[in-house]
């Protein structure tokens, strides 16, 4: 059964220093966090001095808290003329403080009130997952991992390359260091990893030996005489998340969202990319339609796909605020999106999960059909799910802002016949077997075409034909609307209503049979709204998904050590997956913590075909 998120309560102790009611104990050193943190955590660590000239640094912490440690680390980052080039933070959080409460904690910690500024208005919804922060213009990532660190910590990718343990006292905290998480740290520890912590108690002494780290004492904070510090000494190989590459450069295939979003993220690495497309423009197939909705969804068992869509969402409202940030927004409204129950069996399951997952309000609630009326400005047909941060987008325009701001080299109206392998490099070819680019790595985002340049004996797509109908606006409607399909409120003076899902059917026209059908599905939602309307005189477009057999996408190396990589099968969720789906594949093509838990990565892998395919036959195998 899912965990659901618990907040941390405020409190503080007569003194004034921050308290947990929880676990009976204090944030820090009633001597002061700042310094604390300095001493112990930074200092224990060799930092500043270690990240001088790295690529990028990894830091890993137990115990996110309130972020002093964050804040004290990204703030010696930030004055270090010799700073690593990226620093990721990545931090496991229990019961995360709402960002109200930050301002409250922060407060006393003058130093700090920028960079606490900017990750108030960061700050994710308090959801359990991962939720990856940028700040510095990308430079400083900061990963918050929020649940238990029982269960999240073996399901980190990363190298961290220094370790902060900052759970309360072992004593009042057991949990935080008990052997088993400890070991679990070791596993995502770079060889050369250090370790620092203000406890010098002995479980945690033996537990770091146990794990494999050299411990010894230092001189501790103010008035404890004692803290630890670690040398990480592996016993035998570690397997990393992922080399770093030797080479920063790639060739994109495929101006849809997904290559879209692929050529930001890694261009946002300092990647070389190019792009390659088919059309003469961005975006003309399936990432075409005039608007479309992006919402994550809820399961009273927290399946996988309500986890994925969860962290695609919030992943998107981050890469909103990016967007917002510098003022390149595409066009996009956070209008809400009611998701009604089709049935009562359905109207059950929004409740049980619900009630599982107990989420914020913030993120998604229940509205009765009164209510969601309210909600939407018109009549509805029942009540539902409300997702008050979800909304449209109009797919051409984000694909055009993130091409845009990754600056790659577009190559329009060029289409990728050929991949050849040539050493270590990739050269991309057209059908007369002309050089388009050529580059270190070959990222395939060309939907269902990416079997042909890529062929896979295990992996299966469908193409799902799918016609949306354009509507005169219908007035009031103020909200996105589902049931079964789906009806958004004016875009640009276009209501779009929608979509069919029309297997093993290649008709590229617009029928007016399946405007039929989406005009059922809009009275559905709203009773009335299609009254009057003739499906022969109506207008629409028509545009086909690639759906893999899971209805998962594809997202990762295609071939195990040739820098081939696919984000493809987008299926009907295309804008929700684009930017979580182009971080999950940067940060696997640069060896950098995965923005995903690895049960969910594995999940999106291509590789998972073959490997469930391995296990039915009972050998145990590889995956790249
Ligand atoms: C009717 C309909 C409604 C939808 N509604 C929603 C919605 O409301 N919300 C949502 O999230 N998603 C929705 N989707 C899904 C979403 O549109 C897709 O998931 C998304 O657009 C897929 O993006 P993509 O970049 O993978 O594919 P595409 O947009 O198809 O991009 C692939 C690109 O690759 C190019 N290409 C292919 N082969 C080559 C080659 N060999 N060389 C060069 N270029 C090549 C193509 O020309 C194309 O531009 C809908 C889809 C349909 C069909
Ligand atoms: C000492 S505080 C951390 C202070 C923090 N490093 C800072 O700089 O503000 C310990 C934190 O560990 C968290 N915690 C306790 N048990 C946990 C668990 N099992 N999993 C994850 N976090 C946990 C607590 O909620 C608390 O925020």
């Amino acid at each position: 059964m899912p965990a659901p998120l618990v907040p941390a309560r405020l409190a503080f102790n007569a003194e004034g220093t921050p308290y947990s009611l929880e676990y009976d104990d204090l944030y820090h050193s009633a001597d002061g966090g700042a310094a604390q943190a300095q001493h112990v955590f930074l200092g224990g660590n060799g930092l500043p001095e270690r990240w001088r000239s790295a690529r990028h640094f990894t830091i890993f912490e137990t115990g996110f808290g309130f972020g002093l440690s964050f804040l004290a680390a990204w703030r010696a980052w930030r004055e270090d003329a010799a700073r690593a080039a990226r620093l990721h933070y990545v931090s496991v959080e229990k019961h995360p403080f709402t960002a109200q409460d930050l301002a409250v904690l922060h407060a006393p910690h003058a130093e700090f009130a920028p960079l606490s500024e900017e990750l108030r208005s960061a700050w994710p919804l308090l959801v359990p997952g991962l939720h990856r922060l940028e700040f510095e213009s990308g430079r400083v990532v900061l990963t918050l991992a929020f649940g238990d660190a029982a269960e999240l910590v073996p399901q980190l990718r990363l190298a961290a390359d220094a370790i902060f343990l900052d759970g309360f006292a072992p004593a009042r905290n057991p949990d935080m260091w008990s052997p088993a998480l400890l070991k679990a740290v070791a596993r995502i520890a770079a060889p050369d990893a250090t370790a620092a912590t203000w406890s010098v108690a002995a479980p945690v002494r033996d537990g770091l030996r146990a794990a494999g780290f050299m411990a010894e004492k230092r001189r501790g904070f103010a008035r404890k005489s004692e803290m630890l510090v670690a040398h990480f000494v592996p016993r035998r190989a570690l397997r990393r998340a992922s080399e770093p590459p030797s080479e920063r450069s790639a060739v994109v295939v495929g101006a849809g969202i997904a290559g879209a979003a692929a050529c930001e993220r890694l261009a946002a690495r300092g990647w070389d990319v190019t792009l390659v497309e088919r059309h003469l423009e961005p975006a003309l197939e399936a990432s075409g339609n005039h608007a479309g909705a992006f919402h994550p969804v809820v399961s009273p068992d927290d399946s996988h796909m309500a986890r994925l869509t969860r962290a695609a969402f919030t992943f998107l409202l981050e890469h909103w605020r990016q967007f917002d940030a510098i003022g390149a927004s595409p066009e996009w409204q956070r209008c809400g999106v009611l998701q009604l129950a089709r049935d009562a069996r359905e109207a059950a399951s929004q409740r049980a999960a619900l009630e599982a997952l107990a989420p914020p309000l913030a993120y998604v609630q229940h509205l009765d059909a009164r209510q969601a009326s309210a909600c939407a400005g018109v009549p509805l047909a029942a009540g539902g799910l409300w997702f008050p941060e979800a909304g449209w987008i109009r797919p051409r325009s984000f694909a055009r802002a993130l091409i845009a701001r990754s600056r790659a080299r577009t190559l329009y109206g060029r289409e990728a016949a050929a991949l050849e392998r040539a050493g270590t490099r990739w050269i991309v070819r057209d059908r007369e077997g002309e050089v388009l680019a050529e580059a270190g790595a070959v990222v395939l985002a060309n939907a269902a075409d990416a079997l042909r340049l890529a062929p896979s004996a295990h992996i299966r797509l469908r193409q799902v034909r799918g016609q949306l109908t354009y509507l005169p606006p219908i007035d009031k409607l103020r909200t996105v609307v589902l049931r079964g399909g789906m009806v958004l409120p004016p875009v640009e003076g276009v209501t779009v209503t929608g979509a069919s899902f029309d297997l093993e059917d290649d008709d590229a026209s617009v029928r007016a049979d399946s405007h039929e059908g989406n005009l059922e599905r809009l009275e559905r939602i709203i009773p009335g709204a299609a009254a009057g309307l003739d499906p022969r005189a109506l207008a629409g477009r028509t545009a086909f998904r690639t759906v893999a057999r899971d209805r998962l996408p594809l997202i990762g190396p295609l071939e195990a050590g040739t820098a081939l990589y696919g984000a493809f099968a987008y299926g009907s969720r295309g804008l929700l997956w684009a930017g979580l789906g182009a971080e999950l594949l940067a940060s696997l093509m640069e060896g950098e913590p995965l923005p995903l838990e690895s049960v969910l990565a594995d999940a999106l892998a291509p590789a998972r075909f073959a490997l469930r395919v391995r296990r039915r036959a009972g050998s145990p195998g590889s995956r790249p």
